[in-house]
């Protein structure tokens, strides 16, 4: 079962048997039923401790402490375990699906909903300079009509998420700046004139001796060319990109475009 068919899965069942009526056995036995990945889990590594046989005052997982902790601090107690006070680490048996799918079978005893996947990064705190350079990308600096960034924009240029930790400190900035400098592998720009004298420059792949790729301007249609079928056809050392920046933007709006491309990921 894939992770999101486990957490969709298990999120319906939780909000099914979540009410506090419905006793942590019976709940046990209903996750167990709908075949949830971690009871079989439990039944292995956990059952002899925590089962309803054992006399332990720990073993009850259904109830508080274990029911008043976080997924992270369940999850960290299941890997690292409490060696001194008898509660094995399992970190080392168990793969970090398996310590989460734990966690989960937990959750549904413990009659708690799932909220969100443990993995949801938290939410980002507002960065007005951040939100400032994203619409300068995607506004006056036009570079959306060729790049994409978080899942928007074109597809002459490169993708541009985490950028930042490709091209480091003043790589970046001259790629921006100088853009002919350096191309970008597979982004080289092929110019060519048709036999009724119309010229076309657009990024170029798959190259034969007979044959190129051309993409539109649009960036959205790729065109076969028929070399034969052309005046001229010659691959352009100039990038695609413009080299105007430094025109179009005050010194300030430059800044805040380089700390977005910094920063996003
Ligand atoms: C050999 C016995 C043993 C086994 C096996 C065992 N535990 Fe424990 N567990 C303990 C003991 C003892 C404690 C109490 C530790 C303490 O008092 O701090 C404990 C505590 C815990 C707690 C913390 C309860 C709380 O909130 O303070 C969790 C969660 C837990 N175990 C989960 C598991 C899971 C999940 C498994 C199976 C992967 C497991 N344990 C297997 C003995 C065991
Ligand atoms: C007309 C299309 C076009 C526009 C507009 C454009 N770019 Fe580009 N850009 C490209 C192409 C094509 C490449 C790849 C060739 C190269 O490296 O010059 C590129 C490359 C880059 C690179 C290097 C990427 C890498 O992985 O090496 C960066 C950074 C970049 N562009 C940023 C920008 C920014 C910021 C803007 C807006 C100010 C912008 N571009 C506007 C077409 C464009």
């Amino acid at each position: 079962m894939s992770r999101a068919a486990v957490l969709i899965g298990l999120s319906g069942l939780a909000a099914l048997i979540a009410g506090a009526s419905v006793r942590a056995d019976v709940r046990a036995s209903l996750a167990a039923a709908a075949g949830h990945e971690g009871a079989p889990l439990f039944e292995q590594y956990c059952f002899q401790c925590h089962g309803p046989d054992s006399a332990q005052a720990y073993a009850d997982l259904s109830a508080a402490p274990a029911a008043e902790r976080s997924i992270a601090q369940l999850r960290e107690l299941i890997s690292k375990g409490r060696p001194e006070k008898g509660m094995p680490a399992f970190g080392a048996q168990l793969s970090p699906l398996e310590v989460l799918l734990l966690v989960e079978y937990l959750h549904v005893v413990q009659g708690r909903p799932i909220v969100e996947p443990p993995e949801r990064p938290a939410p980002r705190p507002p960065d007005p300079r951040r939100e400032r350079g994203l619409e300068l990308f995607r506004g006056k600096a036009r570079c959306a009509e060729c790049h994409s960034l978080l899942g928007e924009g074109g597809f002459v240029g490169p993708d541009l998420s985490g950028v930042g930790k490709r091209l480091k400190g003043p790589k970046l900035r001259r790629a921006v700046l100088r853009p002919s400098a350096r191309i970008a592998g597979d982004y080289r720009a092929v110019v060519l004139e048709t036999r009724d004298g119309r010229r076309v420059r657009g990024r170029g792949r798959n190259e034969t001796p007979e044959t190129i790729q051309v993409l539109d301007e649009s960036g959205e249609l790729w065109t076969t060319w028929f070399k034969a079928d052309l005046r001229s056809f010659r691959w352009d050392d100039r990038s695609l990109m413009p080299d105007d920046l430094r025109e179009r933007l005050s010194q300030e709006e430059f800044l805040d475009l380089m700390y977005l491309l910094r920063r996003v990921e």
